[in-house]
């Protein structure tokens, strides 16, 4: 078995189908999708790869008529995808996205990463197959939970009494970090692996594998707290965004 092998999601597959369901997760439905759909502005003739697909949610998202590719390493996440996207022009694949893929250079307009990045052993691997199947001006957008303010085990939130401020608390920072997470507690299956690098880390991947940056979205939660916390936990939700969009450009 290689290294990458270990980072699929195939022992949290099932767990994982649930809590995406045909519409995504509240975050992808409520932020995620409208926004970066948004951000593609995709017209008919576009090619999308979307690298670790999951069970396909953003194939569902898409116009109609738009041709899509989902490639992750979990069988069975490719497999509910399969049965859960009905469109003649998605097609998805069971494959390491660190690999060789099956596909001809400069092939696809865009590529996607959604929620997945950080969850790839080796993304170095991975932007250097997303520039070589991307047309030239071919364009990436990477969806991350945000690098600067949610990293697992290393950022927590606190309350401040004499200010009534909700803060953020950071741990760590610069160190690149593995960091295990049990996705569904109490059950023995079902560890992910969860891979931390600092902003300026993912500037430098991107530089050397030839993207340019060209936008930069942080995106907050719209949810709203009630009850007597409710000003405080607004707030900071307003200040500390949950996602890091990079959108980038083949040069
Ligand atoms: C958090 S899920 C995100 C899935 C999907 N993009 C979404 O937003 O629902 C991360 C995905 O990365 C996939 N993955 C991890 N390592 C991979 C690799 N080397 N090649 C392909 N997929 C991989 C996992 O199997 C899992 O489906």
């Amino acid at each position: 078995m290689t290294k990458q092998i270990k980072t699929s999601w195939e022992s949290s597959a099932s767990w994982y189908d649930e809590v995406v369901g045909q519409q995504g997760h509240y975050y992808h439905e409520h932020v995620i999708l409208p926004k970066l759909l948004e951000l593609m502005q995709l017209k008919k003739g576009a090619k999308i790869l979307d690298l670790a697909c999951g069970q396909g949610i953003l194939a569902r998202a898409l116009p109609k008529n738009i041709k899509y590719m989902g490639v992750d390493l979990s069988k069975t996440l490719i497999r509910a995808a399969k049965v859960r996207t009905k469109n003649p022009l998605h097609t998805f694949l069971s494959h390491d996205v660190t690999k060789k893929l099956p596909f001809s250079k400069g092939e696809f307009s865009h590529a996607a990463v959604l929620l997945a990045l950080q969850n790839i052993e080796d993304p170095m691997s991975l932007l250097k197959n997303a520039y070589y199947h991307l047309a030239d001006g071919g364009v990436l957008f990477l969806v991350l939970n945000h690098p600067c303010f949610r990293i697992p085990r290393q950022s927590h939130w606190g309350i401040d009494e004499k200010k009534k401020l909700q803060y953020r608390r950071m741990d760590s920072y610069l160190s690149p970090q593995k960091i295990p997470i049990q996705t569904h507690p109490g059950k023995k299956k079902g560890q992910t692996l969860s891979f931390h690098y600092s902003l300026s880390k993912y500037s430098q991947m991107l530089k050397e594998t030839g993207f340019a940056i060209f936008q930069i979205e942080e995106w907050i939660s719209d949810k709203k707290s009630m009850g007597g916390k409710a000003r405080m936990e607004n707030r900071a939700r307003h200040e500390f965004p949950l996602f890091l969009t990079l959108v980038c450009q083949k040069t």
